[in-house]
Parts: structure tokens; sequence; C-alpha cells
């Protein structure tokens, strides 16, 4: 447990650093895209680079984010996270930062948890996901069958129109 702790906040901090990277390799802040606005991962890459997104959905998978930055989470027993994680925080942890861009998971934890493969929720899966089922794995950490999803699957907050893109665009994943 304790070294799982240890390695989910490293994951954490490399996430961190590669933000910075990514930040510096852009040219760092100020200026140009919109003057002061804190200190925040989002937001940094929110105003430089732009990247356009197919859908408020693969907007949400892929940055963990919406364009008004409604979206926080908590990961259960990672103290601070949910302060880090919130709207406006610090960083922000994607779907995909964990399942991946193309959502096949496969990553494995600390804790030997592995991210799951969103690509198999309809067809793989009894009971198939549906947008509840999804929506209660998302926002309170249950899956299809009743058990908990382990750490470091984060409980999420966010717009119930979000969470409807979101599952609109998970759909659009499924093999
Ligand atoms: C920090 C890593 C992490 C992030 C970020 C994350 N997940 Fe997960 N997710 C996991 C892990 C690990 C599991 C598997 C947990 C387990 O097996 O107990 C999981 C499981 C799931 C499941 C259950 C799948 C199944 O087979 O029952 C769904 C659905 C899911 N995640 C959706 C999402 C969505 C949507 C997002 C973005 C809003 C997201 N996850 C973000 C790590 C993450």
């Amino acid at each position: 447990m304790k070294r799982g702790r240890i390695l989910a906040v490293a994951v954490v901090l490399i996430l961190l650093g590669a933000g910075g990277f990514w930040w510096l390799a852009v040219g760092g802040s100020g200026g140009g895209a919109g003057g002061a606005r804190g200190l925040s991962m989002f937001n940094m890459m929110r105003d430089f680079g732009r990247p356009s997104y197919t859908s408020l959905g693969q907007e949400i998978f892929l940055t963990g984010q919406d364009p008004q930055g409604r979206i926080g989470y908590d990961v259960p027993g990672m103290s601070g996270s949910g302060m880090m994680g919130g709207p406006g925080g610090m960083m922000h942890l994607s779907c995909a930062g964990c399942h991946g861009a193309d959502g096949s998971g496969g990553l494995t934890f600390g804790n030997g948890v592995v991210s799951a493969n969103l690509r198999q929720l309809i067809r793989g899966q009894s009971p198939p996901y549906d947008f509840s089922l999804f929506a209660r794995a998302v926002t309170r950490g249950i899956d299809n069958q009743g058990l908990k999803l382990r750490r470091p699957m984060p409980h999420w907050t966010m717009p119930a129109g979000d969470l409807r893109a979101l599952w609109t665009y998970v759909k659009t994943l499924q093999q």
C-alpha cells in the first residue's frame, strides 16, 4: 500500500514534469496568449498550442477538462489529489493519460492495478456498460458489476452534459 502510494505520487510528479517540459518547449508563460491566469497547467496548455478537438467528449477524454474548466477529480486514498485535481487545480489527469489516447489501457500502476481497456466496455463486458453504468464508474468508482474500482482510478465530478459527451466519445472507441 505504502509503495503504491509512493509510486502513485511519482506518476503524478512525472506527469507534472512532462507538462512543465511541454510548457517550456512551447515558449514559457506570460505575454501574448492571455496574460496572467494563475499557475495552472491546464490553463497553460489551453493557452498555448490550442489544439482543436473533434468533439467535447474527445476534449474531455484527452485533457481531463472541459473548455470552462469545470471538471475535478479525487483519487481515493491519495491525500491532496482533490486539491490538485479540482477545477483550476495545479495539474490535471486525463482519461487518455491512464487509459491511452485510444482507450486501450494496459498501464500497470505501483499497486499492481492495470488501467482498464475502455474499448471493450460493451462487447467485452457483462453486463455491458451503458450510460448509467459508465457514469457510476466515472463519478463513484463502481464498475458494471457493482465492484469498487481500485486506485488510481479517480472519482470525477463534471456537469451531466460533459458526462454524456464523454460517453458518446468513449462509445466511438468500442471494438
Ligand atoms: C490515474 C489513472 C486513471 C485515470 C486518470 C482514469 N482512469 Fe479509469 N481506470 C484506471 C484504473 C487503474 C482502472 C482499473 C481499476 C480496477 O481494476 O480496479 C480504471 C477503470 C476504469 C473503468 C472501468 C472499466 C471496467 O472494465 O470496468 C472505466 C469505465 C474508466 N476507468 C473510465 C475512465 C474515464 C472515462 C476517465 C477519464 C474521465 C478515466 N477512467 C481516468 C485509471 C485511471
